[in-house]
């Protein structure tokens, strides 16, 4: 982390930090449904509140797209907030301008404010330098604590991060951490787990992976498009065809890297994708026509499993089969908990993330067992991808 700021060691009494969060939280009717983000920013809040900071939490919420839509406000997570955080947490109903300034003038040192959705502003996602002076004028520092919005370049991720001195929050420093510990300077053997149902959507990610990887499981619907890439029938699977020449390109790839990829041995097929539908094991190439490959097979997560304990680091993203409907969420529970007791059995560090993985670990009952769980969707795969992240690049001394 030495090229970045430290926060813990900061002179922060009677400044006012800016803080960055990512609160796009799951809400329905107006009450947030997981509070994981909110809980994300708490250690920030609470290292800079006990400095003797006073903080202004800058966060966006959907997609208002510049305009000023009263169902995307943010004001609906503020008893939540409160509630996490033990105090009141003052309203801005601006972001910028006077009600912005006056609301920050009236807290008290340590006291801690949220602002209005940033995206009511167009100069927010058009990075607007106008609109970022406004925000800067606010404060004396920046902290950027939402990683999982670091891969939009945005005004209050990037350019306001250039005009105050710019800090990563210490979430934001666990997560970078964290990843550098999986992909930057990994402990080998490092291995990958990558599954997910459109390999259209990864292409990028597994070109990266296979140049850094010393292994590479390949699982979920997009395994479907290797197998058909290599002569295998899949029967009446989802399978994206026309990209067989390149599945063999990243097969090819791959080679020319020494990342030795783990593709199916055997798959759980069933004719209905429903719950608890007749299903069986099949060998590759033994799809009939009606059937549909909906999970890995017991040999391939047992060949799995000795993957993993062979290696000293796994990345993992995106489940084996379909896991929210039993029983072909069987693969993706195994090899999640296999995981899990090598990294309790510290034979292993994983890290896994992006949107479907969370669910899938969550529901394999080891999100707290894994080394780190990154709730991030866009930014993880993106910083899978090699990607530098706008938001992270900022923040570099
Ligand atoms: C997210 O929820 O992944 C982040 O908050 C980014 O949101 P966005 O995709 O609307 O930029």
């Amino acid at each position: 982390m030495s090229a970045f700021r430290s926060l813990s060691a900061a002179d922060l009494a009677g400044r006012t930090a800016l803080v960055r969060v990512d609160f796009n939280v799951p809400m329905e009717a107006g009450r947030v449904t997981d509070d994981t983000r909110l809980r994300a920013a708490l250690p920030t809040i609470e290292l800079l509140t006990r400095k003797g900071a006073k903080v202004a939490l800058l966060a966006h919420f959907d997609r208002p797209k510049g305009r000023r839509v009263p169902e995307m406000s943010l004001k609906p997570v503020l008893s939540d907030l409160s509630a996490l955080v033990g105090k009141p947490v003052a309203w801005a109903d601006d972001c910028i301008g006077e009600t912005a300034a006056q609301t920050i003038r009236d807290m008290p040192a340590g006291g801690v404010a949220l602002m209005e959705n940033l995206r009511f502003h167009s100069g927010e996602e058009a990075n607007d330098a106008g609109f970022a002076a406004d925000l800067a004028k606010l404060g004396d520092l920046y902290v950027n604590d939402a990683f999982s919005a670091a891969h939009r370049a945005h005004a209050s991720t990037e350019g306001l991060a250039r005009l105050l001195p710019a800090y990563p929050g210490l979430s934001m420093e666990r997560e970078l951490n964290a990843l550098d510990a999986a992909l930057g300077h990994p402990e080998r053997p490092v291995m990958g787990i990558v599954g997910g149902s459109k390999v259209s959507t990864k292409l990028d990610l597994l070109k990266n992976l296979v140049t850094k990887l010393d292994k590479l499981a390949i699982g979920g619907g997009m395994a479907n498009t290797f197998l058909h890439a290599q002569g295998h029938g899949v029967g009446a699977s989802y399978c994206e065809k026309d990209l067989a020449d390149t599945a063999r390109d990243i097969i090819r790839l791959a080679g020319e890297n020494n990342c030795k990829l783990f593709l199916p041995l055997d798959i759980v097929v069933a004719e209905q994708m429903a719950l608890n539908a007749p299903s069986r094991v099949r060998g590759l190439g033994e799809v009939d026509e009606h059937e549909r490959i909906l999970d890995a097979g017991p040999e391939t997560v047992a060949r799995l499993q000795r993957a993993m304990a062979n290696s000293r680091t796994l990345i993992w993203n995106g489940p084996l089969g379909v896991f929210e409907i039993p029983p072909f969420d069987r693969g993706t529970m195994e090899a999640a908990r296999g995981a899990a007791e090598l990294v309790r059995a510290g034979k292993l560090v994983a890290v896994a993330g992006g949107g479907d993985t969370v669910s899938a670990m969550n529901a394999a009952g080891v999100a707290d067992d894994l080394s780190f769980m990154s709730t991030a969707g866009g930014a993880f795969l993106e910083w899978m991808e090699g990607k530098a992240l706008p938001g992270v690049e900022a923040l570099r001394i």
